[in-house]
């Protein structure tokens, strides 16, 4: 927990480089000069699922559009054109080639959407540090991605503009909870992360409140292997379609409990390292977990409590295996640059559920066009 009564350049400094890390947001001042994307393809703001208790927030809408803003014209601000890169996990340790096995035999009211029994898909799978600063060396404390994408899954999936794509993909971090869930409190946070006002700065770890820099001092951490850390997705999904839909969150851990240590003198990029050599070894294994949530007191729009294991099991419902390869290749890692991963490139079985989710919707699809755009590449989604 931070100490609020200490003096203020001290929470400053110890907070700010937290919240950066997770604020999908870097510290450059937003000019009203830059030009935000001005695009007509559809956005239809996400609907609430009164059955699953989600609920609006106040000006939900509008708040996303104005947070896209600010990341949109931070990113314009801060990378030459050709040069783009995500305003959020900007640093790859690698984007590495996967197969997902659904299990044999799950509990049935698991068995929906992509999770057929006995089924395979091929996968890509990006590795990531949280930082919007790319040029952090990996032993740096952070938040650490994990972004699956599953391919060849058939369906109309759920962003308008992308309802023919063929994938599906799931989204996490090696931290359990978010920092946030108030959407306005959200963009206060980046508008004072961007401000170029010291007393907008010192303001910075009153915007998350105690519960959320608490959170936010708590992502970051150190890790000595992509392949060896833990990752939830923080927020929730809907499982299933109709009556007997659930919310769920999902997780992912190694099959194997040993880890590695974190080698003595580090290299600036030793967690690429680490799963270059791993992979260079051999096949990797994770499981990936679905949690289904027990009790109404579990939350949807609360993404900074965490569903307690002891409370609501996870299952393991698929085998991720990750086979031996060679994948830091110059052509490799810029097909990596460019995938988009978006937690609403889902079919409607997998749903995203909560105000994190629905803001995710307008600012990953808009932050997304502004890279591609700034550098000339083609979106689209893998085959
Ligand atoms: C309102 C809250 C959030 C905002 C504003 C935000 C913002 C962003 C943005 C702008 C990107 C880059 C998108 C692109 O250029 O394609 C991104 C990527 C990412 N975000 Fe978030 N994010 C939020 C919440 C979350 C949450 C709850 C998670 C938890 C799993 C998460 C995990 C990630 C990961 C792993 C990536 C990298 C995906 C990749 O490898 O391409 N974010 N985020």
């Amino acid at each position: 927990m931070p100490n609020f009564m200490q003096p203020i350049p001290l929470s400053l400094f110890t907070l700010a480089p937290l919240v950066i890390v997770m604020s999908g947001c870097s510290t450059t001042q937003p000019k009203n000069s830059i030009a935000t994307l001005t695009s007509s393809h559809q956005m239809i703001y996400p609907s609430i699922d009164s059955g699953l208790s989600e609920s609006l927030y106040p000006h939900e809408q509008e708040i996303a559009e104005e947070i896209s803003d600010v990341i949109e014209q931070s990113i314009r601000q801060q990378y030459a054109s050709g040069n783009a890169r995500r305003d959020a996990h900007p640093k790859a340790h690698g984007c590495v080639r996967a197969e997902f096995h659904v299990l044999e035999s799950l509990p049935k009211q698991l068995v929906q959407g992509v999770f057929i029994p006995g089924q395979t898909y091929q996968a890509w799978i990006r590795f990531s540090n949280g930082s919007p600063d790319a040029t952090n060396a990996d032993i740096k404390r952070d938040a650490r991605g994990m972004a699956i994408k599953i391919l060849g899954v058939s369906g109309k999936k759920l962003l308008e503009d992308e309802a023919n794509a063929t994938t599906q993909d799931f989204i996490m971090i090696n931290h359990p909870v978010f920092f946030a869930n108030d959407p306005s409190r959200y963009l206060s946070l980046m508008q004072d992360l961007n401000s170029e006002s010291f007393l907008k700065k010192l303001h910075l770890p009153f915007a998350l409140g105690a519960k959320g820099s608490s959170i936010a001092l708590s992502f970051r951490t150190r890790i000595s292997n992509p392949l060896q850390a833990r990752y939830w997705s923080m927020v929730p999904y809907q499982l299933g379609i109709g009556p007997d839909r659930q919310a769920v969150k999902y997780s992912v851990r190694s099959c194997s409990a040993t880890t590695t240590s974190i080698p003595k003198n580090p290299s600036h990029d030793f967690l690429r390292d680490a799963l270059r050599e791993s992979l260079q070894k051999g096949d990797a294994c994770m499981e990936f977990l679905v949690q289904p949530r027990t009790s109404s007191k579990m939350a949807v729009e609360d993404s900074m409590t965490e569903w307690k294991e002891t409370q609501a099991p996870f299952y393991p419902v698929a085998m991720i295996r990750i086979p031996q390869q060679v994948f830091d290749t110059p052509d490799q890692n810029k097909f990596c640059e460019n995938l988009s991963f978006t937690p609403w490139h889902a079919l409607p079985e997998h749903r995203p559920l909560g105000a994190v989710n629905r803001l995710r919707k307008v600012i990953y699809d808009r932050i997304s066009r502004v890279r591609h755009e700034m550098n000339s590449a083609k979106r689209q989604e893998p085959q």
